[in-house]
């Protein structure tokens, strides 16, 4: 934890991202605490699970939790957002377009685009980048992207028809044209790299950025014998 002003310096206005693994049997997800330690505020990326391990992170960043970003309306990535909210006293974001296709609802979420805005000393850019869900959205971060299940650095998530599979391949043009290569990617699931890696990496290795256009995106994405599984998003 950063406690002093050397260190805080020396960290520079980049918040700090702790990495949670949260399970429920066999779902594991990615929870990330982003901290701006100047102003002792954090917020969290889509709370699910394991509410002890949230609050011990709360607790040990000595920072107040001032919202919760959620990339889509899944299960596996609202489940803690209401608790947290109630415990905290926070704002829940969700985009507009989430909002309507979910009957997800609480007295503290509110509805967003993607205009930018600053959460105390954290500034906030929300992607909206539809495919996996009408509404999903990315949030940049100093130089960090919180992808959801939007893109892995495995793959990408799961879209139910043609029509989101060609909004996915929108979502990653965009993602694509958006990013420095030196951002880093913290995505909702990992399916064997780490979460944190370069997009320059990711750019390399997956193979759902090597497409060219919307068409043989979607004939790869809804290709037969995948895993269609609810609880796994990427195969
Ligand atoms: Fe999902």
């Amino acid at each position: 934890m950063v406690r002093n002003a050397y260190e805080v310096k020396k960290q520079g206005v980049e918040p700090q991202v702790v990495v949670l693994k949260v399970s429920n049997m066999f779902m594991i997800n990615y929870n990330y605490l982003v901290i701006d330690h100047i102003s002792n505020t954090s917020v969290i990326i889509d709370p699910a699970w394991d509410i002890d391990k949230i609050d011990r992170a709360i607790a040990d960043s000595g920072t107040r939790l001032k919202g919760i970003l959620l990339t889509h309306s899944h299960l596996d990535h609202i489940h803690l957002a209401k608790p947290l909210a109630n415990k905290y006293d926070c704002a829940i974001w969700m985009s507009l377009e989430e909002m309507v296709i979910s009957d997800f609802s609480a007295p503290q979420l509110e509805g967003i685009d993607e205009r930018p805005w600053m959460v105390e000393g954290l500034k906030i850019k929300p992607f909206l980048t539809p495919g996996h869900t009408a509404g999903s959205m990315c949030y940049l971060i100093g130089n960090n992207l919180f992808s959801g299940d939007t893109l892995f650095a495995e793959g990408c998530g799961l879209c139910p028809d043609i029509a989101a599979a060609y909004k996915m391949f929108e979502s990653l043009q965009t993602i694509k044209a958006q990013l420095r290569s030196d951002t880093r990617i913290f995505p909702g699931h990992n399916y064997g790299k780490i979460p944190g890696q370069e997009f320059a990496t990711i750019l390399q290795n997956n193979i759902y950025l090597q497409f060219g256009n919307k068409q043989d995106f979607a004939s790869y994405r809804l290709r037969k014998g995948q895993n269609h599984s609810k609880f796994f998003e990427f195969l």
